[in-house]
C-alpha cells in the first residue's frame, strides 16, 4: 500500500508538544512533603516540597535499577529511592549509596535529572526545554487575579485528545449555548449571537478577546439566583497563553474566573486541571455544588472534544473553516504554528506577532 509521506510528516508536527515553555502541570495544594508522581509527555516526574516548602521536580526513575522515586521517602531536602536507598538532593545529585563501603566515591553519573519549577496562580509550573534561565519565556502575567474574597474550587478531568484540541474548547466563545445547554447555557440555544466582539489583543505568548454575548436567563433555581431575570448581556474576557493555559473572566451580575491548565500526558491524552473562582455564594458549603457543576461542564466539553477528528488541531490553518467567534482559536493556531516553525526557539516570538485578524463581522 502506498504511504503518503507528506501526510505523515504533517501529522507528526500536529501532535507535537511545544518545547521551551513553562507548563502549568499540577495544583499547588496537591504537592506536599510526600512525593507525588505526575506525567508530562509520557515522562514520569516526581514532585515534593523540601524543608523550606519549595517544590522540587526530579525524573521519576532511579538511575540505579529504574525504580520510581515517587515510591520513596522525603528526608529533609532529599528523596530516598524505595529500592536500595540511594539518596538524591533537590538538584538530582546522588549523595548517598547505603551499600557502598565508607570512602567509596559516588559515580558522577549516579544523579537523576532535575527540572526547573515555579509556583504561581495556584499551580506548579515546570520548564520543559533546554533554554538557560535568562532566555526562557516567562510564566504568564494574569490580569486581575482574584483576591482572597473569592472562593475557589478545583476540578480535573482526563480527555482523550491532543492538548491543542482540548485547549481550544474554553477559548471558543460560541459553543456554550450548544454544548452547555444543560448547565450554564440553558437559557436559549437559539440565540448565541454576539452583541459585540472586541479587538483581539496580543499578549506575551498569547492573546485575549472580549466578547459580549446576549443570552436569556438560564433555567433552574440556581441559575436564576446568579443570573439576571431578563435577557442579559454577559461579558466574557478570554485569554490563552502558550503553551497550555487558558484564563477566562465571566462578568454578569457577579464575576467568576477560570484558570485552566491543559497537561499533555501524551500525544493523545490531556489532563485538564481547572481552578474556578467566584465572588458569589462564597460560603464553603457551596463548594460541593460548584465542584459538581464544574465537573459537569468539563464532561459536556469532553464529549464533543473527543469526537473531533483529527485529535490535534490541524497543522494547516485552512484545513478547517472559520466563522464568527473563532478569532481566538485562529490566533492560537497561528502562534502555535509560529513556535513549531521556529523549532521551539524563543526568539522574541511575542514581538513578532502573526498578522491574524481571524473572522470579523
Ligand atoms: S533502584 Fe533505586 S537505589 Fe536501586
Ligand atoms: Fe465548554
Amino acid at each position: 500500500m502506498a504511504i503518503d509521506l507528506r501526510l505523515q510528516l504533517t501529522t507528526n508536527l500536529e501532535f507535537k508538544m511545544l518545547n521551551n515553555f513553562w507548563y502549568a502541570c499540577e495544583f499547588s495544594h496537591a504537592v506536599t512533603h510526600q512525593p507525588k508522581q505526575i506525567v508530562l509527555w509520557q515522562q514520569t516526574i516526581v514532585l515534593y516540597r523540601n524543608t523550606t516548602g519549595q517544590v522540587v521536580a526530579l525524573k521519576d526513575r532511579c538511575p540505579h535499577r529504574g525504580a520510581a522515586l515517587s515510591l520513596g521517602k522525603v528526608e529533609g531536602d532529599c528523596l530516598r529511592c524505595p529500592y536500595h536507598g540511594w539518596k538524591f538532593q533537590s538538584d538530582g545529585t546522588c549523595n548517598e549509596i547505603p551499600a557502598n563501603p565508607p570512602g567509596v566515591a559516588i559515580h558522577p553519573q549516579a544523579g537523576v535529572q532535575s527540572y526547573p519549577v515555579e509556583e504561581k496562580y495556584g499551580f506548579i509550573w515546570l520548564f520543559w526545554g533546554d533554554l538557560p534561565p535568562d532566555e526562557r519565556p516567562s510564566i504568564p502575567s494574569l490580569p486581575e487575579f482574584p483576591d482572597s474574597s473569592y472562593r475557589a474550587v478545583t476540578v480535573e478531568l482526563e480527555f482523550q485528545a491532543h492538548y491543542s484540541r482540548v485547549l481550544e474548547s474554553p477559548i471558543d466563545t460560541v459553543h456554550s449555548t450548544f454544548v452547555h445547554v444543560n448547565t450554564f447555557g440553558s437559557g436559549d440555544s437559539n440565540n448565541p449571537q454576539f452583541l459585540n466582539q472586541g479587538k483581539l489583543v496580543w499578549k506575551d505568548w498569547g492573546a485575549s478577546l472580549i466578547s459580549i454575548l446576549q443570552e436569556a436567563p438560564p433555567k433552574g433555581m440556581y441559575w436564576r439566583y446568579i443570573g439576571n431575570k431578563k435577557r442579559s448581556e454577559i461579558k466574557l474576557d478570554c485569554s490563552f497563553y502558550l503553551p497550555n493555559l487558558v484564563w477566562d473572566k465571566v462578568e454578569f451580575k457577579f464575576k467568576s474566573f477560570s484558570c485552566i491548565a491543559h497537561v499533555p500526558l501524551n500525544e493523545r491524552t490531556t489532563l485538564v486541571k481547572l481552578i474556578c473562582f467566584r465572588n458569589f455564594l462564597t460560603h464553603p458549603w457551596f463548594d460541593r455544588l460548584f465542584h459538581k457543576l464544574s465537573l459537569q461542564v468539563l464532561q459536556e466539553d469532553r464529549l464533543v472534544v473527543e469526537s473531533q477528528h483529527p485529535q490535534a488541531v490541524p497543522d494547516d490553518i485552512n484545513a478547517e473553516l472559520h466563522a464568527a467567534g473563532d478569532a481566538l482559536s485562529i490566533a492560537y493556531r497561528q502562534l502555535r504554528q509560529k513556535c513549531l516553525a521556529l523549532e521551539y526557539k524563543s526568539e522574541a516570538i511575542a514581538t513578532q506577532i502573526p498578522d491574524v485578524a481571524g473572522y470579523r463581522n
